[in-house]
């Protein structure tokens, strides 16, 4: 049976993947980084010292940790200022509606996601009271694909993996949700989330109606 919903939050929620972009890119073009909207989606899920890695990789960079902390805590400066413009008006359309229908059908919600700053970005939509228990880049050490941070989740909810969905919009999210043994719906394309068990292209398509009549031997 499902009782929970644990909801990515970065391109689930709402569209932060492409504030992300804009703050990598303005990082990389001050260092004269390659970097584009390939690489990217590579960084979907992954936490932001990862996220460091793999572009220094893709451009043959070494550094030390100290190097890759400060300018990963530059690209966040950027980041997080873009986040003062964020209104309640930027869900992605459907994220709110679903939100609101688990409010009102009782179901236990918590937040899965690999961001620092989710907490901001939940007080800016004004999302904070839809969520039941908050996991965040905060929670667990290991980022996604490792499965921490829907287990922490699922703990705080009280509820096994087997009971709680999880929504996601990254490859290595859905990974994750699969190897904590979640139930997995995937948001975007079939080459990034096809192996969810069920996928929208967007979030509103995922509507509770939707995933109950996918799922359906697991509500009643
Ligand atoms: C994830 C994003 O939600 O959070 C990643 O999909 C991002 O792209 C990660 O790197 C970490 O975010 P933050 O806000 O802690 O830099
Ligand atoms: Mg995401």
């Amino acid at each position: 049976m499902i009782k929970g919903f644990i909801f990515d939050l970065d391109g689930v929620i709402t569209d932060t993947a492409e504030l992300h972009f804009e703050a990598w890119k303005t990082l990389a073009d001050e260092n004269g980084w390659d970097f584009d909207r390939e690489i990217n989606d590579q960084l979907r899920g992954i936490s932001r010292l990862d996220s460091m890695q793999v572009i220094l990789d893709h451009n043959g960079i070494s550094l030390d940790e100290i190097a890759k902390a400060d300018l990963a805590n530059q690209k966040n400066e950027i980041y997080v200022k873009s986040l003062d413009e964020m209104t309640p008006a930027d869900y992605l359309p459907g994220a709110k509606e679903l939100l609101t229908h688990l409010r009102t059908e009782g179901f236990a919600v918590a937040l899965g996601s690999s961001s620092k700053n989710a907490e901001k970005v939940l007080m800016q939509l004004n999302a904070r009271a839809y969520f039941d228990v908050i996991g965040d880049g905060h929670s667990v050490t290991q980022s996604k694909p490792a499965p921490d941070i829907f287990l922490f989740a699922a703990e705080k909810l009280n509820l096994q993996p087997s009971e709680c969905l999880v929504f996601e919009d990254a490859e290595r999210g859905v990974d994750a949700a699969k190897i904590g043994g979640f139930h997995s719906v995937g948001i975007g394309p079939k080459d990034r989330v096809g192996h969810a068990d069920l996928r929208f292209d967007t979030m509103e398509q995922a509507t509770l109606f939707e995933v109950k009549a996918h799922f359906k031997e697991l509500f009643s």
